[in-house]
């Protein structure tokens, strides 16, 4: 798998409207990513009929749970063929390290990509510290749980842009930086509040940008796909 691409969310409400969204890319397969609510609503069947397509699948389920669970679970993804998958790093190191071992487990070629989410970004450094009674700071605390991921041997983290030269700095330029809010300064923002285009996305070091709106709600996705690839990848 190339280092540095694009990935289009496809948070389409089910199978259909996503195959009929992905036949408009002709000729160039992007990389998707499949969050909770398609394949709870469609089951793995739609991971294997995207990866049929020659599609690259990033199946984004954030799992947490306990370490042997999360293994055997694992494995039945690594089996689906999906090529990055990912964790909370909230799971703690050992469950981590299971969740990755159960990847190489089920995999038939090539190990998935693992990758952790640190904090969602919709939690609030004060929520964090109030609720969930972690005293350190946002900054600190995603950067802890990225050293964590990547001493559990994962492949990187998912964060926003702006994290992504903190995580950088803490676990090197090797470790992946996933980074979804993405927009163009033309582009309707959503619910997006930190947000960064293609081309910064890139200099702060991002290595796979998550782009869902801007592709899947432009006029012609697969030209507003394209730019992002010239943009981000410069091809
Ligand atoms: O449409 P948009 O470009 O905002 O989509 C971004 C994708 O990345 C969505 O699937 C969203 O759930 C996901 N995401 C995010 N912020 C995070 C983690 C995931 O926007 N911190």
């Amino acid at each position: 798998m190339k280092k540095r691409d694009v990935i289009i969310a496809c948070d389409f409400p089910n199978a259909q409207a996503t195959l009929e969204f992905l036949k408009r890319f002709e000729g160039r397969k992007p990389f998707v990513k499949i969050g909770m609510e398609l394949f709870y609503g469609e089951g793995p069947d739609v991971v294997r009929q995207i990866k049929a397509l020659g599609h690259d699948v990033f199946l984004d389920l954030k799992l947490h749970d306990i370490p042997n669970t999360v293994n055997k679970a694992m494995r039945n993804l690594a089996r689906l063929g999906v090529n990055m998958t990912n964790v909370h790093a909230a799971g703690t190191i050992d469950m981590m390290r299971a969740a990755k071992e159960g990847l190489a487990e089920g995999a038939q070629g090539e190990t998935p990509m693992l990758i952790a989410v640190t904090q969602l970004t919709s939690t609030s450094e004060q929520r964090m510290q109030q609720e969930l009674l972690i005293s350190a700071s946002m900054e600190e605390t995603v950067k802890r749980y990225a050293k964590n991921a990547q001493s559990a041997g994962l492949d990187g983290v998912v964060c926003s842009p702006l994290e992504a030269g903190l995580v950088k700095g803490a676990c090197g330029a090797g470790f992946c930086a996933v980074t979804p809010g993405i927009r163009y300064p033309e582009g309707d923002m959503g619910d997006q509040s930190r947000v960064t285009t293609p081309q910064k996305a890139r200099e702060i070091g991002a290595d796979y940008i998550v782009v869902g709106r801007p592709v899947t709600k432009a006029e012609d996705p697969a030209e507003a796909y394209l730019r992002v690839c010239r943009d981000f990848i410069g091809e």
